[in-house]
């Protein structure tokens, strides 16, 4: 899996958007210890059940494949975090900051996560999502996903009450 920057334009993205405040300019790097307050506060303003620090943490200290994506300006836009199961790679968590979502940067993150599994050998790509988060289903099967099933009662959501979750794939061509 390669490391490092990269840095990607997406006009089509901002055609699309027609956001020109946005700058669609953006830089992918490997999650470090130091952006995880960045992606705590993220995450709890994107999520009602949001990762603590420590998952963050933990997840880095697994040496999971993590990965940050900042604006021109250096402010962070988005992340990613993956688990590689033999050939499949798994999406555990992928966020865009709530204020630019919608705007094509969510796809760019799905872009970024295809071209590492690619990269790495894997042959399809699994996520699990809330029925209720109807953006992100869109997003997935926009992008080529498909529902494989569901688990029951996979998620918390809020006094006591459980939320299933869907299983979806990506299969990669070779
Ligand atoms: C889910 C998430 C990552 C998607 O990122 P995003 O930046 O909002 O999505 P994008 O703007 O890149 O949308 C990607 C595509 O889906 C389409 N799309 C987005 N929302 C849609 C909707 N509600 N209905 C139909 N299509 C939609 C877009 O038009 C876009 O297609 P295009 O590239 O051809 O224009 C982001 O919304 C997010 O962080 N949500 C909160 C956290 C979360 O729920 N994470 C996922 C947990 S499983």
């Amino acid at each position: 899996m390669s490391t490092g920057l990269q840095t990607i334009k997406d006009t089509s993205a901002a055609e699309c958007v027609g956001q020109s405040r946005i700058n669609r300019e953006m830089r992918f790097a490997m999650m470090r210890a130091s952006d995880i307050e960045q992606v705590a506060a993220i995450e709890a303003d994107a999520f009602p059940f949001p990762w603590t620090r420590g998952n963050f943490l933990d997840s880095l200290a697994s040496a999971y494949p993590a990965w940050v994506m900042r604006s021109h300006d250096g402010r962070l836009a988005g992340y990613f975090l993956l688990m590689n199961a033999v050939d499949e790679l798994h999406i555990l968590n992928i966020t865009v900051r709530p204020d630019l979502q919608g705007t094509g940067l969510g796809r760019m993150l799905l872009n970024k996560i295809t071209e590492l599994a690619r990269e790495a050998g894997m042959k399809s790509v699994l996520l699990e999502v809330r029925p209720s988060n109807q953006r992100a289903l869109h997003v997935y099967l926009h992008v080529g996903f498909e529902q494989i099933g569901i688990r029951k009662n996979y998620y918390p959501a809020g006094a006591s009450a459980r939320e299933d979750a869907i299983v979806m794939r990506l299969l990669l061509s070779d």
